[in-house]
């Protein structure tokens, strides 16, 4: 594979039109994390710089595959009634206005763990976005009709399917089995970070 950094347009693509997308902005909320925090946690995870050039690769093979990825996720999620339960209204009916307002931000979110610098916004972001899956802040952002709270269970067990289904997509555009694995690792390595990062509002300072 050539080796290129990202078209600028793939970080930069008017996100501020997305609804509710606050990366980088004073809506987004203030992470209780210290950049020490991120720095250990990183070590952690084993994220490398050539995990992160990595990265910048993956995000342009997943770049036009974002949207089909998650409307997978979803497929996933609505199979199962314990977990489509949080997508729907309190009742159990469906909610697909709910849907289409998050899908265009978790859309970007593929691209945005490919390709953000690990930095104080990230760190806000990744708060705002665990917050947003909790009875701190679900729903607020669309003012949507649902159950407040998704289980931090389902949140890390979830975590298994963004990973694994990634290997397809990433193989999808003629990569080597050798690139292929390379940004698999690191898709693998960067997941864990978020989902690490997402789980800080469910569980007080000290356990987590
Ligand atoms: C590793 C697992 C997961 C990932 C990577 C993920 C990713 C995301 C992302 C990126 C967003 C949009 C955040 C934003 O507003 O910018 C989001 C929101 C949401 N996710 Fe997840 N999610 C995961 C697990 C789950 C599970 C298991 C469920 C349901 C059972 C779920 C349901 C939702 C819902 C309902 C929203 C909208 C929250 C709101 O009201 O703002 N997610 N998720």
């Amino acid at each position: 594979m050539r080796d290129h950094t990202p078209t600028p347009d793939l970080v930069t693509e008017h996100p501020e039109r997305i609804h509710g997308y606050a990366y980088g902005t004073d809506e987004a909320a203030d992470s209780p994390l210290t950049m020490e925090d991120l720095d250990r946690l990183k070590a952690a995870v084993w994220l490398t710089g050539d995990d992160e050039r990595a990265l910048r690769d993956a995000a342009e093979i997943l770049a036009d595959q974002a949207d089909d990825m998650v409307t997978a996720y979803r497929a996933r999620l609505g199979d199962q009634p314990w977990l489509r339960a949080y997508s729907g209204h309190p009742d159990g009916t469906p909610n697909p206005e709910y849907g289409a307002a998050t899908k265009p931000r978790f859309d970007r979110w593929i691209i945005d763990a490919c390709t953000r610098p690990l930095d104080q916004d990230w760190l806000n972001y990744q708060h705002e976005i665990g917050l947003r899956h909790t009875r701190m802040k679900k729903n607020a952002t669309d003012d949507a009709d649902s159950l407040d709270h998704i289980p931090m269970r389902y949140l890390l067990a979830f975590t298994a399917v963004v990973i694994t289904t990634a290997r397809d997509y990433l193989g999808a555009k003629g990569a080597s089995p050798e690139q292929v694995d390379r940004m698999h690792s690191a898709f693998t390595k960067s997941v864990m970070l978020h989902v690490t990062v997402w789980t800080r509002p469910y569980v007080g300072p000290d356990a987590w």
